[in-house]
């Protein structure tokens, strides 16, 4: 299969096969689990020359720097996304650190977007100020505060598609056209991953991915990946990350993810199904105010999501804000009570697991970000974000209606 030409067949075959070789030693099916910190040489020769990339192929010297489960899961990831190569990393944020420590320095200015993962704002508002590094705020759909927003230093933008917990999404190819060819452009497309959407292809530099969620899908291991050119993902390992500041995956994750990725395109369309069903019981709710989900043609982002979107699908997560006075409680204690009185969904951050989870913002995943701006992105403390699971849509309705009629 590893001489198949990923682009010649459909994304459900690609991403059952890609980076999957069959085991050398005993031809096992499924990529057997290195668990090994190291690796041995027959001959000091041997091991110099693997150290000075002398030999053709892959051949790890020490986990910290590769792993054979863990490049497995790399080439699945890069054949995901069509990138050229791909840098896997113990989470997440992982992904986001290894990306701002490879491509900024002391002087250097980027460009966020203003309502990001609360971790990712940390490092956006605290540790990158730390190390010199000039940050500015904008709203990163909007072109014209974009194109303001740049400076002579500016050297990345960054942002994530649809966007946490706001659910808006962001044009990637307007932002490329807009900020040219010398600013890295960063997708964090954690809450959208292909089949969904390929940002590479529409004109995204980098795109990083939060594994913890739907890729590995299974809501059991961390994990992170950055996929790019070969250059730039040969100066992300370089560099640091996984390397350097002792970030990579363990091979057991790893083996966890390639058995999570084989099901992507599957689990990806009923999340993606439910999640549309529920976005359309709570627009027509009498206690909801507004409902974040690019799929409904109400959502300021439809008409862009239909375009960068692929194969109708808009993703598992929605966000909703209650309305004040619902039985004569503020928005706030009302989501409280709705949350508290849900049985198949749980309360819990994280997203993209079989389980549906359901979260407060204000006081949960963004409770590091500041009131104020917390407001300016729109996340008021009325709002609720869902991460629709694989159950089914009439029942987490149900589950819904009945914590509604208990406020
Ligand atoms: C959009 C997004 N990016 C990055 C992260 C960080 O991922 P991890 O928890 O795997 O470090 C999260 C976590 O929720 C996220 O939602």
């Amino acid at each position: 299969m590893s001489k198949l030409d990923w682009n010649s067949v459909d994304f459900e075959t690609m991403i059952i096969h890609a980076g999957q070789e069959h085991d050398s030693a005993y031809g096992a099916l499924a990529t057997p689990i290195y668990q090994t910190s190291t690796f041995c040489f027959e001959t000091v020769e041997e091991g110099a020359a693997k150290f000075a990339n002398e030999i053709p192929g892959y051949h790890p010297v020490y986990t910290r720097g590769g792993n054979p489960t863990t490049r497995a899961f790399e080439l699945k990831c890069a054949a995901m996304e069509g990138g050229e190569d791909a840098v896997a990393t113990a989470s997440g944020m992982g992904a986001v650190g290894s990306v701002m420590l490879a491509f900024l320095k002391c002087g250097d200015h980027v460009i966020f977007d203003n309502s990001v993962y609360g971790g990712t704002n940390h490092v956006a508002t605290t540790n990158l100020p730390n190390l010199g590094i000039e940050v500015s705020r904008v709203d990163t759909a909007d072109l014209e505060a974009l194109k303001a927003a740049i400076r002579p230093n500016t050297k990345m933008v960054y942002f994530e598609t649809p966007n946490n917990p706001m659910i808006k999404v962001t044009d990637v190819a307007a932002v490329k056209a807009a900020v040219g060819k010398d600013i890295r452009v960063v997708v964090d497309a954690t809450f959208a991953p292909p089949p969904i959407q390929h940002v590479l292809k529409l004109g995204a530099d980098i795109v990083l991915h939060s594994i913890t969620k739907y890729i590995n899908g299974h809501g059991d291991a961390l994990g992170g990946v950055v996929v790019g050119s070969a250059a730039d993902m040969k100066q992300l390992r370089a560099n640091c990350m996984t390397k350097i500041n002792g970030c990579p995956p363990s091979p057991f994750n790893s083996y966890l993810v390639l058995r999570g990725m084989k099901t992507l395109a599957l689990r990806v369309e009923r999340h993606c199904q439910n999640a549309m069903a529920v976005a359309k019981y709570l627009e027509q709710n009498p206690y909801v105010k507004t409902v974040y989900y690019p799929g409904l043609e109400s959502s300021p982002s439809h008409e862009l999501a239909c375009r960068q979107m692929e194969n109708g699908l808009f993703g598992g997560i929605l966000s909703f804000e209650l309305k004040d006075d619902v039985k004569g409680l503020s928005s706030f204690e009302a989501g409280k009570k709705l949350l508290n009185n849900m049985k198949i969904a749980s309360i819990a951050v994280s997203l993209g697991d079989p389980d549906t989870l359901i979260e407060h913002p204000a006081s949960m995943t963004h409770a590091g970000v500041a009131p104020e701006a917390r407001l300016a992105a729109g996340i008021t403390d009325g709002l609720v974000r869902m991460s629709v699971g694989l159950e089914s849509a009439k029942d987490l309705i149900n589950d819904l209606e009945q914590a509604f009629e208990k406020i």
